[in-house]
């Protein structure tokens, strides 16, 4: 049988119900029904109160939604983006300081702003339709929101495969009480990219399921108007849609299994392919530190820099104790901060497309007159010792303090044998509740044969030995647990940070509810 997204969003699949957009049906009969609290509730504006730092002007910033032609490396393409590159707009704060920003909507479909693993007000959270309405075309709407906390952010639309053009930026929070010692930083922003290569993500997500395609989110032709959950008809994809997702099935040792679906023929750092990589320029001996953030729809990459071992000090924005590696995977949503000396030379970067061919690059130059790597030559770091979670341990500022669990909640993550569609199952997906104050733990089991990156808005959780992440890649047969205080009211979103498989139904919500 065909999947189908009913009315209220949930994913239908061969008699499985699955939490796709909606809060679930509550489990004891007859028990009066947990009141949810709503982002416009005053418990919101009460936990934003103390994210504050007094007597600071805002930090205001426009993002301009729109339509745009790129030059990646001489091929021109058409695209969405926010400014005049992909990814390219960063925007950078202090920790306590308000942010204003305003998204300006000249897109030809609805759009939103979320900004990926801020602990933020929850109705400034950017999810339409659970933290806000959709901002239309041709309208703007100003994100005015308290940075709790220092670190490594980035930003993106939630609405449809948008991020997969290139509407997406690095948000960077800096510490006053910085302790790397760091004197020159870089922000690396990893993306993959088909949209404008004779094919659009919505395309490529048609070629995958067909029965996926057209729902709310997507572009909107001239002759329809968009009404949420109005269904349009999806033209058939493209033959270069089909093309990028047959038998592009590469494996990945440390992921488990399939990297993934689609063979995107480019991989950018800060919006520029190999045949045009960024150098990063600093001084031979001093310490600098790159802040690497994986933006891509569906990409996994390994990460390394030629010749250099990497020091991890930070993972999705907050401290681990520091600790070295030749390479990094991150998984889509992912961001570490890792500190280097360069050693005087010209150095290649890469990051490897894990599990599926292509890579993005650029070079660190530290002489003027090194010879630059040839593109693609590819650091036999990539293949030295890789970071796992095992060896991140939070510094212990970072810490989750112990405690026992008030709700201890057990998820599943599915995927369809025979078809494209996705989805997180059992009681508990379509029923996630927190009432403010409480410790809440989810397990995850992956009964896919595939890595997921698990995302939970609002909060930072702890993952098994205790580091601190929002996003967290979870194998292939593998049971993880994450752990948070609930301390942040509102409703969340908690999805697969792979854009295609959120489209196809992996997504659920966390509700709190009055005690
Ligand atoms: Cu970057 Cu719902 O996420
Ligand atoms: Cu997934």
């Amino acid at each position: 049988m065909n999947p189908r997204l009913d009315r209220r969003g949930f994913l239908v699949l061969g008699g499985l119900s699955l939490a796709a957009a909606a809060c679930g049906g509550d489990a004891k009969p007859g028990a009066p029904a947990p009141v949810p609290v709503a982002p416009t509730d005053p418990a919101v504006a009460a936990a934003e109160a103390g994210r504050l730092a007094p007597g600071r002007k805002p930090v205001a910033v426009r993002l301009k939604a729109a339509p745009v032609t790129l030059d990646l490396a001489g091929r021109e393409v058409q695209t969405w983006a926010y400014g005049d590159g992909a990814g390219t707009t960063e925007i950078r704060a202090k920790k306590g300081d308000l942010l204003e920003a305003t998204l300006v909507n000249d897109l030809p479909a609805e759009s939103t702003i979320h900004w990926h693993g801020i602990t933020i007000r929850n109705d400034m959270d950017g999810v339409s339709p659970v933290t806000q309405a959709p901002v239309m075309p041709g309208d703007s709407f100003t994100y005015r929101f308290a940075l709790e906390h220092p670190g490594t952010y980035w930003y993106h639309p939630h609405i449809g495969l948008q991020a997969d053009r290139g509407l997406y930026g690095p948000l960077i929070i800096e510490d006053p009480d910085d302790a790397t010692g760091a004197e020159t930083e870089f922000v690396i922003v990893l993306d993959d990219w088909l949209d404008g290569l004779g094919t659009t993500p919505d395309e490529v997500l048609t070629a995958l399921n067909p029965a996926l395609s057209g729902h709310a989110g997507h572009a909107m032709t001239p002759d329809a108007t968009m009404t949420p959950g109005h269904v349009m008809t999806p033209a058939p994809p493209s033959s270069a849609a089909t093309a990028l997702v047959s038998g592009a099935h590469g494996n990945s040792t440390p992921l488990g299994g399939m990297g993934g679906h689609i063979a995107y023929p480019l991989h950018l750092v800060n919006g520029r392919p190999p045949a045009d990589r960024p150098t990063f320029t600093a001084r031979a001996g001093a310490k600098i530190r790159l802040r690497i953030i994986n933006a891509a729809a569906e990409t996994p990459y390994r990460f390394a820099v030629g010749g250099h071992k990497l020091t991890v000090t930070h993972a999705d924005g907050f401290p681990v104790e520091p600790v070295e590696a030749d390479a990094l995977v991150l998984g889509m949503g992912e961001r570490y901060d890792v500190l280097l000396t360069p050693k005087s030379g010209a150095w290649p970067i890469m990051a490897a497309a894990e599990g599926k061919a292509g890579y993005a690059a650029a070079i660190l130059r530290s002489s003027s007159s090194a010879s630059a790597p040839s593109v693609g030559s590819r650091p036999t770091e990539l293949d030295g010792r890789l970071l796992s979670y095992a060896d991140l341990v939070p510094e212990g500022s970072a810490r989750l303090a112990d405690r026992a669990p008030a709700r201890d909640y057990r998820v599943e993550l599915i995927g369809g044998t025979d078809r494209y569609v996705w989805g997180l199952a059992g009681a508990d997906a379509a029923a996630l509740r927190a009432v403010e104050g409480e410790r809440i733990r989810i397990t995850m089991r992956n009964s896919t044969p595939m890595w997921h990156p698990m995302h939970l808005h609002g909060h930072t959780f702890a993952i098994p030995g205790g580091a601190r992440k929002d996003t967290v890649n979870i194998l292939p047969g593998q049971d993880l647990a994450i752990e948070f205080d609930a301390d942040n009211p509102g409703p969340w979103m908690f999805h697969c940070h792979n854009a295609y498989h959120f489209e196809a139904g992996m997504t659920a919500n966390l509700t709190y509810v009055r005690a």
